[in-house]
């Protein structure tokens, strides 16, 4: 059987999903794309060479008799709307990173998945598909380092533009390791604090760069993470669990070592797009593979959406105060008592 897809947002992850789905994947099929900018979605059918109708809005496409899923890459606050069209239509859906731009419209979604009465939505949390991570992480379950206590991550950019603000450190950026950082461990969290070190020469005046967040469990395990969007040397991401036994490491991405004019060395990424790659690809056959055995996606829920939204803003708010702030979440209905975990890749 294939699952017949529907996109909304033809920008930049958008193409990048429907080539995998149709070049890379198995399983999957573009039927069906829409974009506000209606030229983008035509330039996308053309360039993509794809055999898909174009709709005027995700209403329609949502509504498509042929639309088995629907995959959402339109832009952040856009996102709520279709998804919970797409819930109503009992379309599946994959939805690209935030599932909604606040814990508010992530409980709507919640509400309404619940009403429908099965597990529809997948977020597109793809570090849980990181081979790395998934190393780590079990490792961790399997008690190698006993109990995770403190956790050191960084969030390294070589750059970015103009219009990244502040701010986006943590609802574009950071959120990644919420994410995964909340799955590795399997603790709710309980409060954040951020600082400030002195500022990089390479930041534009409205950027504080580089940032530093501490964030604490409700079981105490204390994450210090690093987010720096002008470091220069490349994309670099870094992870290390320290518990009561041992330390687990996420591993660097595999390149070439050189020995060359007397020096020892290897190249770092550059592109953000590069190093989690064969994430993408394994977190949507996923998708797709766990639709057709079990009927329900088996990645990153709503609840880990919301989870996302609620700690988002308890660390902007952070950033604004300058105190400790604490995170609340309502209590994690039964529907989503089951923690995902993705197999191994
Ligand atoms: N998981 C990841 O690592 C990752 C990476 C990049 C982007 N993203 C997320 O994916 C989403 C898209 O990012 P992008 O970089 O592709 O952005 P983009 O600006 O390149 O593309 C977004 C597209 O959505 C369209 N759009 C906006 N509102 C719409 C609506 N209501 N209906 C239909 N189309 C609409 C825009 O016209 C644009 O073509 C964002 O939420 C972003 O955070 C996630």
């Amino acid at each position: 059987m294939t699952l017949k897809f529907g996109v909304v947002g033809t920008g930049a992850i958008g193409r990048e999903h429907i080539k995998r789905i149709t070049n890379t994947l198995s399983g999957g099929k573009i039927v069906a794309v829409t974009d506000v900018n209606q030229e983008s979605a035509k330039q996308t059918v053309e360039q993509l060479d794809l055999d898909a109708v174009i709709y005027p809005d995700d209403k329609t496409l949502v509504n498509a008799e042929d639309v088995d899923a629907v995959l959402v890459t339109s832009w952040g606050p856009a996102h709520e709307q279709t998804v919970l069209a797409a819930i109503e239509a009992g379309k599946y859906v994959f939805c690209e990173k935030p599932l909604a731009t606040t814990a508010e419209g992530c409980m709507r979604i919640v509400e309404a998945e619940i009403k429908h009465g099965k597990k529809l939505v997948q977020v597109g949390f793809m570090r849980r598909y990181d081979r790395g991570y998934v190393q780590m992480k079990e490792a961790i379950d399997n008690g190698l380092i006993g109990e995770p206590l403190m956790i050191k991550a960084a969030h390294r950019n070589p750059t970015v533009g103009e219009t990244y603000t502040t701010d986006m450190a943590v609802v574009d950026t950071l959120i990644h390791e919420i994410d995964v950082l909340h799955w590795l461990v399997n603790e709710d969290y309980q409060s954040v604090q951020v600082v400030y070190p002195k500022k990089t020469k390479y930041a534009l005046p409205h950027l504080q760069d580089p940032q530093l967040f501490t964030i604490e469990t409700q079981g105490g395990i204390v994450m210090n993470v690093e987010v720096f969007v002008n470091c220069r040397f490349g994309y670099d991401i870094q992870c290390e669990v320290i518990g009561e036994d041992g330390t687990v490491t996420l591993p660097e991405p595999l390149s070439i070592g050189f020995r060359k004019d007397a020096k020892l060395g290897t190249n770092l990424l550059m592109d953000w797009k590069d190093r989690f790659i064969d994430a993408y690809d394994v977190e949507i056959q996923d998708f797709m593979d766990s639709i057709m055995k079990t009927g329900e996606p088996n990645g990153p829920t709503t609840w880990d959406g919301y989870i996302a939204a609620v700690t988002t803003d308890a660390c902007v708010k952070a950033q604004q105060t300058g105190e400790k702030e604490q995170i609340t979440f309502k209590e994690r209905p039964a529907f989503y008592s089951e923690n995902t975990y993705c197999k191994t890749v």
